[in-house]
């Protein structure tokens, strides 16, 4: 009998290799629903690479992803209605204004014009600007580029919510901003899977899961894993897993 979860993400011995090297290496694990779940490594790690498969942008070598119970491989658009995505690299239109940006995207996912204008009034408060018509997405100081980014994102309004490194160049306040947008988000029972390098962020998470070198080495509670580290903090602890993961390796 299948057993019966509440993972809205589920991944299984996913594998990406880029001709000989392998970036991805069979990782598997669950994201439950309304989880904020972390996503840690080094860089080159391969975070990047894997949420670019569960998003359905990159085609994976091997393995299985659900999203929502629907198969990425099968059905990749019904996968992209439920999901917003923020990529590490700033993707909107520099040279236009966070308005028109926000048109443009709202338009590619069908989203109707009074939404889209509640959305834009929604995030012009948040940010506690008058207008966001303006001014160029280019001269917007990170901060406020960012969570641009992550209103787009979130335009169609997605169950599942994926934020690659959302706050890297961003000064503690618009972090701890971010941070308060990704735990309303998180309160109405949305799913969010985010990178960070930033530990004091990891320490938010419901549940983190550290990578090196392609393979999942670590995943649970942040204190879990500072227990099981024996370390007071993340930082320390992050660090020891990945230093006693290499020491494994170099020993193999
Ligand atoms: N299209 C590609 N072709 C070849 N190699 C790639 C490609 N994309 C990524 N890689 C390699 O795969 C590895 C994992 O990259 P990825 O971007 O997923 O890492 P990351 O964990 O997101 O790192 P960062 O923290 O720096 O963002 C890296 O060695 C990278 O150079
Ligand atoms: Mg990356």
């Amino acid at each position: 009998m299948e057993m019966i979860d509440d993972a809205v993400i589920n991944i299984e011995n996913l594998v990406k290799k880029f001709g000989k090297f392998t970036a991805v290496n069979n990782i598997s694990f669950k994201v439950r629903k309304g989880e904020v779940f972390g996503f840690l490594g080094a860089n080159g790690a391969g975070k990047t690479t894997a949420i670019r498969m569960i998003c359905g942008l990159l085609e994976p070598t091997s393995g299985d992803i659900q999203v929502s119970g629907i198969s990425v491989k099968k059905s990749p658009e019904k996968v992209k209605q439920k999901i917003g995505y923020m990529s590490q690299k700033f993707s909107l239109y520099t040279d236009l204004s966070p308005e028109r940006n926000m048109d443009f995207f709202g338009d590619i996912y069908g989203v109707a014009k009074d939404e889209i204008k509640k959305k834009k009034s929604f995030l012009a408060q948040q940010l506690d600007v008058p207008s966001l018509k303006s001014i160029k997405t280019a001269d917007l100081p990170m901060g406020f580029k960012q969570r641009l980014g992550l209103a787009c994102a979130l335009l169609h309004d997605p169950d599942i919510i994926f934020l690659d490194e959302p706050t890297s160049g961003v000064d503690p306040l618009g972090r701890r901003e971010f941070w308060e947008e990704i735990y309303r988000l998180s309160g109405m029972d949305k799913t969010i899977m985010v990178t960070t390098h930033f530990m004091d962020e990891a320490e938010y998470c419901d549940t983190i899961a550290i990578m090196n070198f392609g393979r999942v080495i670590d995943i649970a509670s942040p204190d879990s894993i500072k227990k099981k580290y024996s370390s007071a903090n993340l930082n320390d602890a992050f660090i020891r897993a990945i230093e006693m993961d290499r020491k494994k390796m170099e020993d193999n």
